[in-house]
């Protein structure tokens, strides 16, 4: 595993946006794998930035998001179709059918995991996948437990996870209790994988994935079996 330890957030984000910005100028038709979350907000920001600066041209760009709550309707600003849209989709080129994020408010969820899990698979691979990690050590929303799925599936979000995401909602109570997301098999068949973390909070995670232990207690261990990954962090989770 690649590391790029950085000082701050902001160079954190850079460092990512360097990596994107790359991509997308080599290959403008490639695939990305996205995350939400407040960790790839700064590097959004950055490559909103380039792109009004005519640096970037994401009009034949792909991408997948990793999930979505369930159930919940893409109108809804807590929604993870809302916070792309705000945060890097209404900005850039990028034409909208172009954007793929499970569908929240699908009559059949499992259906739609299945829907997701198929289009992922006849598409090209994802080029690039941007990681965040919860202080449990999930990624995506695959959540310690003692299996972890493979393939796109709906899950139950754990009361820890519930909890570190109620600073965006108005209480605990209205933060969905489920999400469909993108299976540990899913996210490691992307070509490369950026996983990106900051703060203390993250350290435990961090250092968990620095080990040489697998587990589905901390499903981002599983990151050590992919060959091309770059943990991008800042020093507060690194240390
Ligand atoms: C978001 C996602 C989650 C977050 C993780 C960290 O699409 O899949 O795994 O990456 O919960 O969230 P933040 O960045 O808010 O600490």
């Amino acid at each position: 595993m690649e590391l790029i330890l950085c000082k701050t957030y902001e160079e954190m984000s850079l460092a990512a946006a360097d990596q994107i910005s790359e991509l997308v100028c080599k290959k403008p038709d490639c695939t990305l794998g996205l995350a939400t979350g407040s960790t790839p907000v700064g590097m959004y920001r950055e490559l909103v930035k380039r792109y009004e600066k005519g640096e970037l041209d994401f009009s034949k760009v792909k991408t997948f998001n990793l999930d979505e709550y369930y159930p919940i309707s893409p109108e809804n600003d807590q929604s993870y179709y809302y916070f792309m849209h705000d945060n890097l989709f209404s900005h850039i080129n990028i034409p909208e059918e172009n954007i793929n994020i499970p569908c929240g408010n699908a009559p059949d969820a499992e259906a739609e995991c299945h829907r997701y899990e198929d289009l992922i698979a006849a598409s090209e691979a994802v080029d690039i996948q941007i990681l965040g990690i919860g202080q449990n050590g999930h990624i995506g929303f695959n959540e310690p437990d003692d299996f972890l799925y493979a393939s796109t599936h709906i899950t139950g979000l754990t009361d820890s996870t519930i909890a570190a995401n109620a600073r965006f909602f108005e209480s605990e109570n209205d933060v969905p209790k489920k999400a469909l997301t993108m299976g540990i098999g899913t996210i490691l068949r992307a070509k490369k994988i950026i996983l990106l973390a900051n703060g203390k909070s993250k350290h435990a995670a961090i250092s968990a994935l620095l080990d040489d232990k697998i587990t589905t207690s901390c499903p981002a261990t599983f990151l050590k079996t992919h060959p091309n990954v770059v943990l991008i962090c800042d020093e507060e989770a690194y240390n």
